[in-house]
């Protein structure tokens, strides 16, 4: 349903108005993933939106029901996952290889930010995450960039135990991959860190990240000296940046099925060979 793919509808003429009311009416009867936003909330609000609130923005109106009305709004969204499957048969014995197949897919299909994944650390007894972007993989291990004295990093150094997780939404697919992360080499990080625009290499040498920033002036104004510090010349690796390469020992492969009953394969590194196993959903 368009609006909610969009997020921004504005009705703001008599035909407009009717179109959208027959689209509302139409998707809520088709049955498709994303009509559970019309079939919890009250018609007559509906109504009062798009006959009331000519020229609002209905999704922010929608959005406003979702807060403060209707309870059960979040509570209804769900969807049936029914693109694929994944079985014991098809899959491959090699772990980094079924990864590939399935990446691969992801980022053949333009997925956006195909190659964000969340890195859970766990340091001081809080875990923590964020998202960072895959860089590169091989058997060796899942690679990162980031700045070393960012909370992650600290928190890595603290415990070298994290785990990477991917969601592919529209695939209704996500990997989980846990082991040991280390440094990578200088030499490693320094052909990334070439490799990237000489924007983000200024960007990365403006930020101190994690740490208290006073303003996002004082942020640009860094920016800016740095910038003309280093014009015509070329952008030293900073000291304070690199990767991580994380080396797995577990991976888990899910992918959504109908009625829950949803596909989890596992592989786990015992005595240096993967051993596979499915888990109930
Ligand atoms: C799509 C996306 C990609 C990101 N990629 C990176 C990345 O590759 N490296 C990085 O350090 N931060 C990246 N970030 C920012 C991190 O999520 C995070 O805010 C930052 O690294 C500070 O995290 P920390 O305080 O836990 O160290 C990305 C954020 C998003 C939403």
């Amino acid at each position: 349903m368009k609006i909610f793919k969009k997020n921004r509808v504005e009705a703001t003429n008599i035909e407009d108005k009717a179109a959208f009311t027959f689209n509302l009416f139409i998707s809520s009867f088709s049955g498709v993933a994303t009509t559970y936003v019309i079939q919890d909330i009250h018609l007559g609000k509906i109504f009062h939106l798009l006959y009331c609130n000519s020229g609002l923005h209905v999704s922010k109106e929608i959005e406003s029901i979702a807060m403060h009305g209707d309870r059960k709004f979040i509570q209804n969204i769900r969807r049936d996952y029914l693109k694929d499957g994944l079985l014991e048969e098809n899959i491959d014995s090699d772990p980094v290889l079924q990864f590939s197949k399935w990446f691969s897919h992801a980022i053949d299909e333009n997925l956006v930010d195909g190659n964000a994944m969340t890195l859970a650390t766990s340091a001081g007894g809080r875990p923590n995450a964020r998202v960072v972007l895959l860089k590169s993989f091989d058997q060796e291990g899942f690679t990162f960039y980031t700045n070393y004295g960012s909370k992650k990093s600290l928190e890595l150094e603290e415990n070298d135990q994290a785990t990477l997780l991917f969601y592919w939404a529209e695939f209704e697919r996500q990997v989980k991959i846990c082991g040991t992360v280390k440094k990578t080499s200088r030499e490693e990080s320094e052909e990334y860190f070439h490799s990237r625009p000489r924007e983000s290499q200024i960007g990365a040498m403006a930020s101190r990240q994690s740490e208290t920033l006073q303003s996002r002036n004082h942020l640009e104004e860094v920016y800016k000296k740095l910038n003309k510090d280093y014009e015509g010349k070329d952008v030293p690796l900073p000291s304070f940046w690199g990767g991580f390469t994380l080396k797995p020992d577990y991976f888990e492969f899910w992918q959504g099925r109908p009625n829950r009953l949803h596909d989890r394969i596992i592989y786990d590194l015992l005595n240096g060979s993967w051993q596979t196993k499915r888990l109930y959903p």
